[in-house]
Order: C-alpha cells, then sequence, then structure tokens
C-alpha cells in the first residue's frame, strides 16, 4: 500500500470546519481530508439547537455582538466577535444554498427561529432539534462528490511534520505522520498547506456530551510542534444532559428552555430565579454552576427539565429527536420531566490563531473548536460555535488560496521510524491511565476549582504523563495510545490555565479567589519550542 501521499491542501478533520474548507478550496486546489473515525463522526453530527445569526428584521448585529459580550464574561475579543457576526447571515445563505434544510414556520414558511442562554432575541436557526446532523450530511454529500477533494476515512494524525528551508530560520508545517486503522501503518501526508480542524477536547472528563473523537489532538500536536495555545481552563459544561445509568452521552438541547422548559429540584420546585434574573435562560456558565450548587447542596443525583406543561404536539413537532431517545428510556417528555446533570461539553481555549486560522507556524491553519479565535471568551454563547465552524473557514480559506502559488512543495519526509518500539503486550495500561485522568479532571478541575484540587491535579497529571512518554517510547503507536497522549497533553494544559488564573470569571470558577479581576486577561502558554522563535527542529516527534 503506498505510505506517502501528496496534495496541496492536507485538513485534519471532517466535521463543519473541515468539510465547509474543502469545499471553498476544491476548485483550486488538490485537497486531502483525514478523519480518525468514520466522516461524519466528531461533535457537528451530534449538534442540535442550532445556529446563531442575525435574521430577524428586529434583531441586530449589535445586539448579536453585545450579547455575546455579555455571555463571554468580558473576555471576548471584540474584534472576533464582530467579525463572525457580520458574517452570520452570509454563512446561514451559504448553507441553505449548499440545500441544509432548516424548519421553517407552519404558517409564513419563514425560518423558524428559536431561543437559548444569553440571547436577548430569537436567532438560532435550526432543522428540528438535530441541526447538526442536517448540516453534516449536507456537507458530506457535497463534498463527497468533488473531484478534487480525497477523503481518508479512519487515519489519525499523530504528529505534525515541519521543515526547515535553506536560507529561511523559520520553520514550516508540510505535513503529518497518520496511523491507518486499515493497514495498522504510520502513513506521511505531506501538502504546502495543513489546517487542523479536529475538534474541542472535552473527553478528557469523565462526563461529556461530546463524542470519543473529542480527545483535543490537533490542540496538542500544535502544542508540541511550537504554537501557543490559549484559554484552556474555559471548558464550558453544558447544563443539562440525559442522567440514565444507560444513557451514555445524550445531550437535551438548550432550545427546549428557550421554548420555555423549567428546571426543577427532585420536589418539584423551580429554583433558576434564585441565581438569575434570566432563570433557565441565564448564559450556560450559571445554570451548570447553579445545577451543580443544588444538588450538592441537596446531596442529590440530578435534577428536572421539564417542558410537559406544553402541547405535545408542539413538542413532537419541534423536538423529535428528544422525545424519541428519552422513551427509549421510558421518558416521556411531553408528559414528565427529564432527568438532567451537567457534563462537559465544549473547549473555549485552543490554537491560537489569527483573523485567518493562520497559527504561529508557517502554512499551518487551525479551524472550528480546535481553534482559539477570541470570539468566546470565558464562556461560549450557545450556538455560535457551528459559526465560527463556517465563518473561520471560509477565510482560512481565501488566505491559504492567496497564497498557494507562492508556497514551494514539500521536501520528502523521512517514513515513520519504528525500528525501537514493539508491540504492547499490556494495553491495560492505556485504559486504567485514561480512567484515571477523566476521573481526576472531573474531581479535580471540574465546574467548580480550589488550589488544593488543581495542586493534587498537577501531580496526577506529572506522573502519568511520565508513565505514557515511556509507553509511547517503547511501543508502537495505536489510536488509543495516541489519544490517551493527546488527552495528557490537554489535561496538562487545562490544569496549567486554571492555576494561573488568579480569579472567577465565565467558566473558571475558584472558591480560593471567588472575585472578577477588575482587568480581563488571556491565558497564553508558550511551548518551549515556540514556532515564532528561530529554532530549527525537523518533526515535532
Ligand atoms: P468536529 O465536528 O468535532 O470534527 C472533528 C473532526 O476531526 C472529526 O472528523 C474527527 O474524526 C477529526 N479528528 C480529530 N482528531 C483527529 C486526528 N488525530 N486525526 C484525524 N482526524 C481527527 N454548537 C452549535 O453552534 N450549536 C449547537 O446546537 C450545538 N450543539 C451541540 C450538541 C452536542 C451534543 C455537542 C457535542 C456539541 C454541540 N455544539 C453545538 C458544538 C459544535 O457541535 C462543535 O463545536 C462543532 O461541531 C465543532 O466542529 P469541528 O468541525 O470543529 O469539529
Ligand atoms: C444545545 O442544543 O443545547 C447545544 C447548543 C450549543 O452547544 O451551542
Amino acid at each position: 500500500m503506498r505510505k506517502y501521499h501528496n496534495s496541496d491542501v492536507l485538513i485534519i478533520g471532517s466535521g463543519a470546519a473541515g468539510l465547509t474548507l474543502a469545499h471553498h478550496l476544491a476548485s483550486h486546489a488538490k485537497v486531502a481530508v483525514l478523519s480518525k473515525n468514520a466522516i461524519n463522526e466528531g461533535a457537528t453530527w451530534f449538534a442540535q439547537g442550532g445556529i446563531a445569526a442575525v435574521l430577524d428584521d428586529e434583531d441586530s448585529v449589535e445586539a448579536h455582538v453585545a450579547d455575546t459580550l455579555a455571555a463571554g464574561a468580558g473576555l471576548c475579543h471584540e474584534d472576533a466577535v464582530r467579525f463572525t457576526v457580520e458574517r452570520s447571515r452570509e454563512a446561514i445563505r451559504w448553507l441553505v444554498d449548499q440545500g441544509v434544510n432548516f424548519t421553517r414556520e407552519n404558517d409564513t414558511g419563514d425560518f423558524h427561529l428559536t431561543r437559548e442562554g444569553g440571547h436577548s432575541h430569537r436567532r438560532i436557526i435550526h432543522s428540528a432539534d438535530a441541526t447538526g446532523q442536517a448540516v453534516h450530511s449536507t456537507l458530506i454529500d457535497k463534498v463527497q462528490a468533488l473531484p478534487n477533494v480525497t477523503i481518508y476515512e479512519h487515519h489519525v494524525a499523530v504528529n505534525l511534520i515541519t521543515q526547515a528551508d535553506p536560507g529561511v530560520r523559520k520553520l514550516r508545517c508540510t505535513g503529518v505522520y497518520a496511523l491507518s486503522k486499515k493497514d495498522d501503518q504510520v502513513h506521511v501526508f505531506q501538502a504546502r498547506a495543513v489546517v487542523l480542524a479536529t475538534g474541542g477536547a472535552s473527553k478528557v472528563y469523565l462526563y461529556t456530551s461530546n463524542p470519543d473523537s473529542a480527545s483535543g489532538d490537533g490542540i496538542a500536536m500544535a502544542w508540541r510542534a511550537g504554537c501557543r495555545v490559549a484559554n484552556m481552563e474555559f471548558n464550558q459544561f453544558h447544563p443539562t444532559c440525559l442522567f440514565h445509568p444507560k444513557a451514555k452521552t445524550f445531550l437535551i438541547t438548550e432550545a427546549l428552555r428557550g421554548e420555555g422548559a423549567y428546571l426543577r429540584l427532585p420536589d418539584g420546585q423551580r429554583f433558576m430565579h434564585r441565581f438569575h434574573e434570566l432563570g433557565e435562560l441565564a448564559p450556560r456558565d450559571v445554570v451548570a454552576r447553579a445545577i451543580d450548587h443544588e444538588m450538592k447542596r441537596l446531596g442529590c443525583d440530578c435534577v428536572y427539565l421539564d417542558i410537559s406543561h406544553k402541547p405535545a404536539q408542539f413538542i413532537s413537532e419541534h423536538f423529535p429527536t428528544m422525545k424519541a431517545r428519552c422513551l427509549e428510556f421510558g421518558i416521556d417528555i411531553t408528559k414528565e420531566p427529564i432527568p438532567v446533570v451537567p457534563a462537559a461539553h465544549y473547549t473555549c481555549g485552543g490554537v491560537v490563531v489569527d483573523r485567518n486560522g493562520h497559527t504561529d507556524l508557517q502554512n499551518l491553519y487551525a479551524i472550528g473548536e480546535t481553534s482559539f479565535t477570541g470570539l468566546h471568551g470565558a464562556n461560549r454563547m450557545a450556538s455560535n460555535s457551528l459559526l465560527e465552524c463556517i465563518v473561520y473557514a471560509q477565510s482560512a480559506a481565501q488566505h491559504i488560496l492567496s497564497k498557494l502559488n507562492t508556497i514551494p512543495a514539500p521536501n520528502r519526509s523521512p517514513s515513520w521510524d519504528e525500528s525501537r518500539v514493539t508491540d504492547s503486550d499490556e494495553d491495560v495500561i492505556i485504559s486504567h491511565n485514561w480512567d484515571e485522568l477523566r476521573r481526576f479532571m472531573w474531581d479535580y478541575v471540574g465546574i467548580v476549582r480550589t488550589h488544593k484540587r488543581l495542586e493534587r491535579a498537577t501531580h496526577r497529571i506529572k506522573l502519568l504523563q511520565k508513565e505514557i512518554a515511556e509507553y509511547y517510547s517503547n511501543y508502537k503507536v495505536s489510536s488509543d495510545l495516541i489519544e490517551l497522549r493527546n488527552l495528557a497533553t490537554v489535561a496538562e494544559l487545562i490544569i496549567r490555565s486554571a492555576s494561573a488564573r488568579k480569579e472567577s470569571r465565565g467558566l473558571h470558577f475558584s472558591l480560593d479567589y471567588p472575585a472578577r479581576a477588575a482587568i480581563a486577561q488571556d491565558t497564553i502558554l508558550m511551548p518551549a519550542n515556540f514556532a515564532n522563535q528561530d529554532i530549527i527542529i525537523s518533526t515535532d516527534g
């Protein structure tokens, strides 16, 4: 089997960000898309509520910007917010042109817009309660039909490849080593431009709404290759995931609260008005913390989300996926409340990029949840993330195409060296470390943090990383080992960022520093081999 693959642009990730980019590039460049599992396995497929955009005449860019800034607790970059929101109408028009079937009003035929936490207007365009599936399946169909795009499913990127050119002091990114799950070999993918569209890192927590793929691979690879990473302490916990012993990870969309669902304690009392004037529609960090507080106060396993006071027909029309999934567990949402708990949902921090999605390393881009654009600040507002994927995929495409002809083809990289490793005989180490890591991250670096807990986590992660590094250098890579190594890197970045923030802001709440500092500052971590310095290395392995 051929182990070298060359393209103009290599996109790692086949979610909303990666496929939108592939689509914009395909008429002008030869594109390769890697996906570590099947093409549709990523957070995008599971998105429910919708996409935030200024579409209603009564709404405005100013209002969407103001809401995003307020939810972001003083840490959003206003220029990034404006850049994204100003392009929201165009982003939706593009999706509609691709054929995404958004829900319309029965009477007027206009798009139905719903509400979610933090939004002052109805501005969430959606496909019932399965928006991600509608968007993703449309993009998949389109991209699969493009002759210039080759999709490599079941290929797990391991490490970025960099190259030093004669007379040039800065490194450039020229590709990636990727493990094919088909032949169990590490292949070399080379390209003039490389894009990380690998999604978030919520799998670092024991309980998460995310699919298994969310192991922060892009963030970890970029960090190892010398890119800055920012604001990793801001892990968003979605307030309402289904609580049922047999439901692995199932989100109960915030749009339910947008359409009037109440949060109730086990005795039926509502409680959110005690925490925020917007009640159930307060920003997500406030709702998740309120639920966590009430669960700890009462010692209960869950709280309840109740929409049963709305007409059954309305519920069935707007929330068919919620209804069907809950029924599988014997819960009829038209008649009874749904047991819910918070779970890790979204990574607000990520690889530092500019307006074009360009990172610190030449010709390396990052888009979608893996990137840090400055849009989300200390707390992402609901449904702004799919919007960010579409908007930044477009700006990255323009930038890549504007310079592609000036980038020389990469030199042939060395093939993957397996001469000093053997087959692992003890995979239990991987599964044990994986469980341990996710559990201590949940217990020590979760919704509420303390100095002591973070110290414990620092100690634990150091030990784990030592063991993982030893394992990595002695045994052949497997997809589980690659993910574990990346999760450990991302956990370290989260713990370091959380420890550095001596205040409470947005999603980062510390019992030792409960007040918000007067000046808002990003936490920017610098790798030892920062790519903007004149340091020459050949690969990041
Ligand atoms: P993803 O869609 O996660 O795709 C990542 C891709 O990278 C996958 O193809 C994966 O296989 C690939 N990949 C990862 N690592 C590697 C590797 N090492 N090698 C090769 N490939 C790799 N946001 C909204 O705006 N509105 C919503 O309603 C909404 N609802 C949500 C509901 C749920 C349950 C979840 C989990 C998230 C929701 N979000 C929502 C967030 C949003 O879905 C994500 O932020 C967004 O889809 C991320 O898209 P992406 O393209 O960046 O990454
Ligand atoms: C949801 O539907 O509640 C998720 C929306 C989001 O994460 O943006």
